[in-house]
């Protein structure tokens, strides 16, 4: 993403949103320089077989937005509405970016009569700076009223599920996808889609969920689709 333009992010037809959005994308771009000098020692296995995130240093991203790309946020977006999702989980918020996607979908799910069920994104954070501040966005989006943040490590926060799950994002270390998918496993509806993001850039970490959701005798079928970045996406076709 060379420049943040207001044409990225048009599709929420919701200006105090994706005003929001392009302070946050900025904030992300300046950082661009920064990420890119952190992985250029392993650009080869970046663009070739991916990164084992064993070998990274976490600490490096403590205050790293590294967001979904627009394209992937708009992609999210339409998908969430297509299912007409009205419960959301997301693993990994950092400052909220791609939460506003997935929350102005809640919104929009919603409905406007009272006895409508409302939409609501559950989303996961760890590093109270993060969650705080990515309150602070939902809140500037105005969309704060469809996110409960759960703060905390989200293998055990995660524990407390008690929700039927329309659509998921896992965006938190590439390493904890398969365990996380496997902690909200019992929790996916039938036809719940689940989506992963850098699953090329970190694809050694992420290999057993690929393995697992790749094979359709456990439910699922999943492929890698290109949103101007990869992401897996994965249906749940059998109960
Ligand atoms: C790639 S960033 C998420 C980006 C965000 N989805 C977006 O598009 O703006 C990953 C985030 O997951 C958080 N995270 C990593 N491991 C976690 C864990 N075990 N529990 C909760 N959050 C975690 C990190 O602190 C980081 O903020």
């Amino acid at each position: 993403m060379p420049k943040v333009t207001p044409d990225l992010f048009e599709v929420l037809h919701d200006p105090q949103a994706e005003a929001v959005l392009a302070r946050l994308y900025r904030a992300a771009l300046k950082q661009g320089r920064t990420v890119m000098l952190h992985l250029l020692p392993k650009a080869f296995q970046l663009l070739g077989k991916g990164i084992d995130w064993k070998t990274e240093d976490e600490a490096f991203y403590d205050d790293k937005y590294i967001p979904i790309h627009p394209a992937q946020g708009s992609f999210l977006y339409m998908q969430a509405r297509a299912l007409n999702a009205k419960n959301i989980l997301e693993f990994g918020t950092s400052y909220g970016i791609s939460t506003i996607y997935l929350a102005k979908a809640a919104q929009e799910n919603s409905g406007s009569s009272p006895e409508q069920v409302r939409g609501k994104v559950i989303t996961t954070e760890y590093l109270p700076h993060k969650a705080a501040a990515a309150r602070r966005n939902l809140e500037a989006a105005g969309l704060f009223d469809y996110v409960d943040i759960w703060e905390g490590d989200a293998r055990e926060t995660l524990k407390n599920l008690d929700t039927e799950l329309d659509l998921v994002l896992l965006d938190g270390w590439p390493d904890l996808v398969f365990p996380i998918f496997k902690l909200i496993e019992p929790h996916l509806k039938p036809g719940a889609v689940i989506a992963v993001d850098d699953v090329e850039g970190f694809k050694p970490s992420m290999q057993d969920y690929l393995d697992y959701v790749r094979n359709p005798t456990n439910g699922y079928i999943s492929t890698t689709i290109h949103p101007k970045k990869g992401l897996e996406f994965t249906v749940k076709i059998r109960p």
